[in-house]
């Protein structure tokens, strides 16, 4: 039987508000989040094993079930618009988010089969092997040895001064800064420039041994020749370390990863190889995202 208004929209579309702002565009389009992330989670040998990652700010819900593997010796890239939440997942590796008090994390994530947010476990020997790099450079207001040294020493990894400045030497070859600083060790870290500095934190996280390097954005305060020098070094440091980068340049993800994994609205949509993503997506969020039609 026709009806009589079969063939026209539903008044409410019809009457639905233009919607003009990012902010907007992008809401508007959370109907289409898949129910389970598309791609594939897992990997074969996992160091991390995300599941039902839950983060509350206060009651303000930022991430929502998010299930995923972190693989061995690889580069995970985690892309999406600003506000998507992948700083705040990235934190939940190391539990960063301790560190804020409305924060809250439910869910499960293991790093080599062992739950980090168990009761018993010690966030500062975890922060030791999932250790971090931030957006804006930060050396301590100390010298340029200091800054290295400082790691070691409060974990106890030296057993005498000469062990110490054997780890000293050895982060900041490991971080490609040596050559440049090996004159001038005692003056202050700060006085770098900025990828120098940026080199330096890496040299701080590598001196304490860790298993896995958390960036998040570790090249937005630098410019395109530092960045090639960091991304040069992402890439020799996965032979030894497993590396979780945040980047707002798919350039760079498509560049220094394996695997990237497309987060929106708080939810993970999307996680595969690298070169899936950026060539052949099977969602159509993550396309859209990477071929600029939002974020
Ligand atoms: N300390 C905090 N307190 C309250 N809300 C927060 C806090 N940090 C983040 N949020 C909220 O959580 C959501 C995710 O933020 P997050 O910083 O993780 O996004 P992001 O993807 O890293 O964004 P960007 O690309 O801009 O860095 C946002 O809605 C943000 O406002
Ligand atoms: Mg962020």
């Amino acid at each position: 039987m026709n009806r009589p208004d079969a063939g026209k929209a539903p008044i409410e579309e019809v009457n639905a508000p233009i919607r003009e702002s990012a902010e907007d565009a992008l809401s508007a389009r959370s109907a289409d989040i898949p129910e389970k992330t598309v791609g594939n989670i897992t990997h074969a040998d996992p160091v991390m094993v995300c599941r039902g990652v839950d983060v509350f700010y206060g009651d303000k819900q930022a991430i929502f079930g998010v299930d995923l593997d972190v693989g061995r010796h690889q580069v995970i890239s985690m892309i999406g618009p600003s506000g998507c939440g992948k700083s705040t997942f990235l934190r939940c590796l190391n539990r960063m988010n301790d560190t804020i008090d409305i924060a809250r994390v439910n869910g499960n994530i293991e790093l080599d089969g062992k739950n980090i947010y168990a009761s018993d476990v010690d966030v500062v020997p975890l922060r030791a092997r999932v250790g971090m790099v931030f957006q804006k450079p930060n050396p301590f207001p100390k010298s340029i040895y200091e800054n290295v040294a400082y790691g070691p020493r409060i974990h106890g990894l030296a057993k005498d001064k000469v062990e110490l400045e054997e780890i000293v030497h050895t982060s900041l070859e490991k971080a490609g800064l040596l050559g440049e600083v090996k004159d001038r060790m005692d003056q202050p870290g700060t006085g770098l420039s900025g990828g120098q500095q940026q080199r330096l934190c890496i040299a701080r996280a590598i001196a304490v041994s860790p298993e896995i390097i958390l960036m998040d954005e570790p090249c937005s305060a630098l410019d395109p020749i530092a960045t090639a020098k960091i991304e040069d070094l992402i890439d020799e440091l996965k032979q030894n370390y497993t590396i979780a980068i945040v980047t707002h340049s798919m350039q760079q993800a498509a560049r220094v990863s394996q695997r990237t994994a497309y987060f929106h609205l708080g939810y993970l949509v999307e996680v595969d190889e690298t070169d899936k993503i950026f060539t052949n997506p099977s969602h159509k969020l993550t396309e859209d995202y990477i071929t600029g039609r939002f974020g």
